[in-house]
């Protein structure tokens, strides 16, 4: 399976900026060759990212979703009005949403269902923060919120889903996991995946490390074995370090 190496921008860049990144990663991508490439900008600068992506194998991905498909809902947008842009891929449960905003499981579940029903790929935030580590409660986290969003789903739907296991300590902090407890923490989201949608789905399952992902450690991360790709934010802010962080990520595994 190929790895995947998505771009969180969060509440970053205009579109004319959108624009400019992803003209420029595009003229690249020869240098990406067999790695999935996705980016994530803000909503308003989905349209701007599109055109700048036209013929190019980078796909787009949106940062969030709404799980209803159309109503009263003030400020929300709806999955298939992604779908409408041309975005594939859907990042859920960014611990900023469920720490900052209030996002709770129950509301993580319904989007992920909504984003599958409507042909996106999910991005599936999980991780635990630093206190929840100290106390030792890393693994009852993962349990927890793989399994909120994960069980009785339908296993043909959820394939292809995408998990990315980000420390909450670790995010735009500079302190990045060690390799050993990315693996483990990798390794028990893809078993609890599996115990929800029946053993064999976590084979087309992929499970991205982040925070603190730069050109200078992504190495460490994709070539362990339960890690297939990284969630980057700080690092793919400017074109040229991701695309270096990419380049990297593709030498290590190639070596
Ligand atoms: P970071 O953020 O790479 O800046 O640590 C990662 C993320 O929040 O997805």
């Amino acid at each position: 399976m190929e790895m995947i190496i998505a771009a969180n921008w969060k509440m970053h860049k205009t579109s004319a900026e959108a624009a400019a990144f992803c003209s420029e990663i595009s003229r690249q991508e020869e240098s990406y060759r067999g790695v999935d490439v996705v980016v994530c900008p803000p909503f308003t600068a989905l349209p701007a990212s599109k055109e700048a992506l036209k013929g190019s194998a980078i796909k787009l991905g949106a940062q969030n979703t709404y799980w209803e498909d159309k109503g009263a809902f003030t400020g929300e947008i709806a999955p298939f009005m992604l779908k409408d842009l041309g975005v594939e891929y859907v990042i859920l449960g960014h611990s900023e949403r469920r720490h900052i905003l209030g996002e709770d499981d129950g509301a993580v579940r319904r989007k992920l269902e909504a984003a599958l029903k409507h042909g996106l790929t999910p991005i599936l935030c999980v991780g635990e923060t630093e206190s929840e580590r100290t106390r030792g409660e890393t693994e009852k986290v993962l349990e927890r919120q793989v399994s909120a969003a994960l069980k009785d789903l339908d296993s043909k739907a959820a394939a292809g889903l995408v998990i990315a296991y980000e420390p909450v300590w670790a995010i735009g902090t500079g302190k990045a996991a060690s390799p050993a407890d990315a693996e483990s923490a990798a390794a028990l989201v893809l078993q609890i995946a599996g115990a929800c949608l029946g053993s064999g789905v976590e084979q087309s399952l992929r499970v991205q490390y982040g925070g603190s992902v730069k050109a200078e450690n992504i190495g460490e991360f994709v070539s362990l074995p339960s890690v297939s790709g990284a969630l980057v934010g700080g690092a793919s802010l400017e074109a040229d370090s991701f695309s270096k962080l990419i380049v990297a990520a593709r030498e290590a595994v190639t070596r």
